[in-house]
């Protein structure tokens, strides 16, 4: 194969995944405007960008170990993306929250965040998602070395936050948080597993 058609299909699935992100925006803006959507716009807005957040949150942790089951090297090239995604959903999230849900009412905002544990899960994780996206650049990637890998092991605690703040908000049925809980254990487990066995590799050697 050569350089140009490894590009291209590099290209061809940075399109797709482009595309794939962006339906749920879509989907809600059409909505919105046709007047096809619920008739709390700001519930059903809240909830569309939290759980898309957390879903592409998911697919961004997926792309390593599928990478390595699959030996599809293609899909490394998708994590910054799938990462940068999961965010732009939680600044949409926080947004509506904070402009439409709260009426930028800061003194109820600091109390919301203080007193219900769920509104602190979700801060918690939206802040921890700051640092992880201002450093996805290259440059930052160059910059931090060692570091950066450190750093983005926040993910794993960003996720964990995001995931108690999805299930705290559950009025009864927690299944949905309870199935991407168990889909984000496994691919924790599979790092770990990873990480064990090349120690062992290297201690044998
Ligand atoms: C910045 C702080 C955050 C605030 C203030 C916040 C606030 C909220 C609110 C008010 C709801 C609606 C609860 C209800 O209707 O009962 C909600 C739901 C949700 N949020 Fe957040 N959130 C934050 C961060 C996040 C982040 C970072 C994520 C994902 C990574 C997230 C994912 C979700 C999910 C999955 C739901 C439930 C959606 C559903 O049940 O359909 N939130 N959040």
């Amino acid at each position: 194969m050569t350089v140009s058609d490894a590009r291209r299909r590099v290209l061809l699935l940075k399109g797709l995944t482009w595309v794939i992100c962006l339906i749920p925006l879509v989907w809600s803006v059409w909505l919105f405007t046709t007047g096809r959507g619920s008739v709390d716009p700001v519930e059903e807005w809240l909830h569309r960008s939290g759980k898309t957040s957390v879903i592409i949150l998911i697919a961004s942790l997926a792309v390593t170990p599928l990478r390595r089951l699959a030996g599809w090297n293609d899909l490394q090239k998708l994590r910054r993306l799938l990462g940068l995604f999961a965010f732009f959903y939680a600044v949409v999230h926080l947004g509506v929250y904070l402009y439409f849900d709260q009426g930028l009412a800061w003194s109820f905002i600091v109390e919301d965040v203080v007193e219900r544990p769920f509104i602190f899960s979700g801060t918690l994780s939206f802040l921890l998602m700051v640092p992880l996206a201002l450093t996805s650049t290259r440059g930052a990637i160059r910059r931090l070395g060692k570091k950066w890998v450190t750093l983005h092991r926040l993910v794993y605690i960003a996720m964990a936050a995001a995931l108690l703040h999805y299930t705290w908000g559950q009025k009864a049925d927690i299944r949905d948080p309870l199935i991407a809980a168990a889909i984000v254990v496994a691919l924790f487990a599979a790092r770990v597993w990873w990480w064990w066995q090349k120690r062992a590799r290297a201690a044998a050697a």
